[in-house]
């Protein structure tokens, strides 16, 4: 402990526990690296519909990586077919955390042999007997940070990642400067493309144990029925939310969403695009194209809410 001296903000510590029994480094990819180089694994499945942060990753290892279709729902079209003393593992995508059953189903049988990408899913508990991976900065306002479940034994790293240069847009943003974080988010966020695994950083650590999960769990639950109920007769893609803790509320269109986007913008209400790659299938580009990903974090009051649902209204 240390007393006096120069301040501090104001965190309080609400000791919240986050991963407990997980390997904790900076990021997924980084995660992902760390198990994928313990067990020496040479092949890899992926869906095609995933983000591109992964593959400099599975490059370095030279991880073969092979690509498998996903249908309308998002699930394996054939879900490949390995024995349980492969040097191969099936990557599943737990998408926008909405699909927690699906892959407790399609884990049942050998469970050893799949790696559950929960990036999106940071709520969805680890499934015994199967890898997977969590990237909690997408549900809580921290730096860094990526978690990995597995019953394989990790040597940690010794070297931690340093975010003290990287918390700046998490503070311009409580302040109400969104241009100006936006700047030092995409900075941070390309800091994290180094996906040599180390510790995560003792300032997401500390954030994290301020967290109060409860309510961020009750709020997005809250505001993904909301969209829901609103939007059930227009959405392409049905996917409720049964005990998920959603990433976002997708909803699909007949029509591209990048001209919807940008009038947002217009109007301060910025949407992420999931995901332009090369490596998309079909279904995986008419997501990225004709998805609109509305936000339902604990931010969000429902009077926001309801607004967001008439100007996208007013759009189609
Ligand atoms: C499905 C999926 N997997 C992995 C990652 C990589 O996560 P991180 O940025 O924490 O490395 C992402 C990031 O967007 C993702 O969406």
């Amino acid at each position: 402990m240390a007393i006096g001296g120069y301040n501090q903000l104001p965190l309080i510590s609400l000791d919240t526990q986050l991963g407990t029994e997980a390997y904790k480094f900076q990021s997924a990819r980084a995660a992902l690296y760390a198990y994928l180089s313990a067990t020496k694994i040479k092949t890899l499945y992926v869906p095609n519909y995933i983000c591109d942060s992964i593959f400099p990753a599975l490059k370095s290892l030279t991880v073969e990586v092979k690509f498998y279709s996903v249908n309308e729902q998002l699930l394996p079209v054939n879900c490949p077919e390995l024995t349980e003393k492969s040097d191969s593992r099936i990557l599943l995508v737990n998408y926008f955390g909405l699909l927690n059953e699906q892959i407790k189903m399609l884990t049942a049988v050998k469970p050893e042999l799949f790696i559950v990408d929960n990036s999106q899913a940071l709520f969805c508990e680890h499934i015994e007997g199967t890898t997977s991976i969590y990237s909690p900065r997408k549900f809580l306002g921290i730096p860094d940070g990526g978690l990995l479940r597995t019953e394989i034994k990790i040597n940690m790293p010794e070297a931690r990642y340093d975010a003290s240069e990287n918390v700046g847009h998490l503070l311009l943003r409580a302040a109400g400067d969104v241009q100006a974080g936006y700047a030092r988010f995409l900075d941070a966020e390309q800091m994290l493309e180094c996906f040599i695994p180390k510790k995560i950083s003792v300032i997401s650590a500390h954030l994290i144990k301020c967290a109060d999960l409860n309510t961020i769990k009750e709020k997005r639950r809250r505001n993904y029925k909301i969209l829901y109920n609103k939007f059930r007769t227009l959405n392409q893609l049905q996917l409720p939310i049964n005990d998920h803790v959603p990433l976002c509320y997708p909803l699909k269109l007949e029509l591209n969403v990048t001209s919807i986007c940008r009038e947002l913008i217009d109007n301060a209400i910025y949407l992420p695009r999931y995901w332009s790659s090369q490596h998309s299938g079909s279904v995986g580009k008419g997501m990225f194209e004709n998805t609109l990903f509305l936000p339902v974090d604990e931010r969000i009051s429902t009077t926001e809410l309801l607004q967001l649902v008439k100007l996208i209204r007013t759009k189609l």
